[in-house]
């Protein structure tokens, strides 16, 4: 009995674990798709030096930027724009995949 009960908790585990890992390569596709023309493949803002470096970043700063932009509380048109067209599960793609690109969080003076 006990060893059954293991089991399904494991296995239970198993399955919430997979339920809440963000799919990385979804997200990377994302960002091929839509991100990279202004931010780059790496986050590091390809199209103008103005638009923010999003690569490294944090997962839950980028996550909340965007669902922000999703809501309105945090108003850009063209950022707006792009947020709009995220389901929920894009964005933790998405925010993952970018947080895990090299960044420059680290002050350099
Ligand atoms: C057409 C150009 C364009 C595209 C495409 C675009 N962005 Fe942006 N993004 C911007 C600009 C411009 C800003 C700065 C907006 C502001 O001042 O709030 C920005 C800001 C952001 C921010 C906030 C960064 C910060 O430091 O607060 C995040 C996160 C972000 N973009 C993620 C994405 C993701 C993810 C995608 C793809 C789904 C995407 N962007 C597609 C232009 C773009």
């Amino acid at each position: 009995m006990t060893t059954i009960r293991i089991a399904i908790v494991a296995a239970a585990l198993a399955a919430a674990g997979a339920v809440q890992a963000a799919n990385l390569e979804a997200g990377k596709q994302k960002a091929q798709e839509i991100c990279q023309a202004c931010h780059g493949m790496d986050g590091q803002s390809a199209a103008f030096v103005d638009y923010p470096k999003i690569g490294g970043q944090h997962q839950d700063y980028l996550a909340k930027a965007l669902r922000d932009y999703r809501s309105g509380a945090r108003k850009n048109p063209v950022m707006g724009a792009m947020a709009a067209t995220l389901t929920p599960l894009d964005i933790d793609n998405v925010t993952a995949y970018y947080a895990r690109q090299p960044g420059g969080l680290a002050a350099r003076f």
